[in-house]
């Protein structure tokens, strides 16, 4: 006969089977507030559920966005939030009734979840996913976490969390990869990579002999350079305060590199016969309208801005002539993740490294572990990195 505290354990066990069983802790990197800065502690991860896989994370990139949540220029609506959108790493565990996913799998994460059969996602535009809808919560769509802290249910960025030792994440999130690829390169394809060229090649739309300005040279305009390089701009002019930023330009595709916007408008122009840049992309790290206007002011009659950079969410406001809108009929353009689609672009992607035609081991500065990630961000902030990458213990 099975005792009552024995068949209320077994109940338990039960219900646990249904909702989801903390089977795991996890080394991670936490913001409990903002400002704020990374801490590490250890959290618990349930075992992965239907369509969830458990991953063991390789590396993650430290994008300048995930620093957002630091200064709160992005708030979430979830502390502590788990860390990291641009990351890669080898399946764990498959959750059941999960069909195309084995234990051994690599994977490279993208920071926007694709489902497949929305209006967007069958539109071509798996950018604009719904499921994107609560990313800045940190949670699945339903509005379940999967992470806890002390028996507190935990955020993870953009629904996977990079900077986790292992994290859970729903297979929307993971793109499956040749294993012969170096994960700790092919994370930076997960954001960096394909927001910075698609920026250039979708949503500048670059075509041969453009003249293309690309302001802020970090992780992401690095490969808006790339991706204006290989579009065939004539010139690809590199703009940034940090001299060592300008060099990386000219050694990966940039034909000229200035140190500011105006000296960078003033050249353009000397090229176009006095029109301007066909575009110019705005990928600073805090981006404020002033940087836009800039932009503006440096394209020709019908050339696009694009505004890729993020700053503070809440600020409301543009400098621009509302007259060269109208009259010079330019254009401003949003774009989120290089308006790429995470499936295909992120595997396009990763052809076009093997066959050399895209560089990602030029892109890494320096690599930093889970426990020297805030040594990582201030090193982006003091300008010494491209990109710094976190690397996992194995
Ligand atoms: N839209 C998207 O999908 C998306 C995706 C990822 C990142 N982002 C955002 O893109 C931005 C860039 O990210 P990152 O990781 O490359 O950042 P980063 O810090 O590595 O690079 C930013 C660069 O901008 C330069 N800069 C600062 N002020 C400047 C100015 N006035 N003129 C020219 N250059 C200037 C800095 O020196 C630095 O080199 C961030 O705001 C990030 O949040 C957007
Ligand atoms: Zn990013
Ligand atoms: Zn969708």
């Amino acid at each position: 006969m099975v005792g009552t505290a024995r068949l209320r354990g077994l109940m338990r066990d039960m219900t646990d089977t249904i909702k989801g069983t903390t089977t795991m802790k996890t080394r991670t990197a936490v913001i409990r507030e903002a400002p704020g800065k990374w801490d590490i502690v250890e959290c618990d991860v349930e075992e992965p559920r239907q369509g969830e896989l458990l991953v063991k994370m390789v590396a993650s990139g430290l994008c300048h966005s995930d620093d957002h949540l630091c200064t709160g220029d992005i708030p979430v609506a979830m502390y502590p939030m788990a860390g990291g959108h641009e990351g890669a790493g080898i399946v764990e565990q498959v959750g059941p009734n999960t069909p195309g996913w084995e234990v051994g799998d690599h994977v490279v994460m993208s920071f926007l979840p694709g489902c497949g059969k929305c209006r967007w996602c069958a539109s071509g535009q798996q950018n604009l996913c719904d499921l994107g809808a609560t990313l800045l919560a940190g949670s699945r769509a339903d509005g379940s976490y999967r992470m806890t802290l002390d028996g507190a249910p935990v955020g993870q960025m953009c629904g996977i969390a990079t900077f986790s030792e292992h994290a859970l994440i729903s297979v929307d999130s993971a793109v499956k990869v040749d294993k012969d690829l170096p994960l700790d390169k092919a994370c930076l394809v997960g954001c960096g990579v394909g927001t910075g060229w698609g920026s250039a090649v979708n949503s500048a739309q670059v075509y041969p002999g453009h003249t293309v300005i690309i302001m802020g040279i970090g992780g992401i305009g690095i490969n808006a350079v790339q991706g204006a390089a290989h579009a065939g701009a004539s010139n690809v002019i590199a703009v940034d305060p940090v001299e060592f930023k300008r060099e990386k330009a000219m050694e990966l595709g940039a034909t000229h590199a200035f140190k500011n916007m105006e000296e960078a408008t003033a050249f353009a122009q000397s090229v176009t016969n006095g029109q301007g840049a066909d575009s110019a992309i705005v990928t600073v790290g805090v981006v404020k309208g002033e940087h836009v206007g800039e932009a503006f002011a440096a394209i020709r009659k019908g050339g696009t801005v694009v505004v890729t950079g993020l700053g503070d969410l809440t600020e409301v406001g543009i400098p621009v002539s509302l007259g060269e809108l109208t009259l010079f009929q330019k254009r401003i353009q949003g774009s989120l993740f290089g308006e790429s689609s995470p499936t295909r672009d992120i595997l396009m992607l990763l052809e076009m490294y093997r066959k050399g035609r895209l560089k990602l081991d030029e892109l890494v500065t320096r690599t930093y572990t889970l426990d020297t990630i805030n040594e990582g961000y201030a090193d982006m902030h003091a300008g010494k990195n491209l990109r710094g990458v976190l690397i996992h213990s194995s």
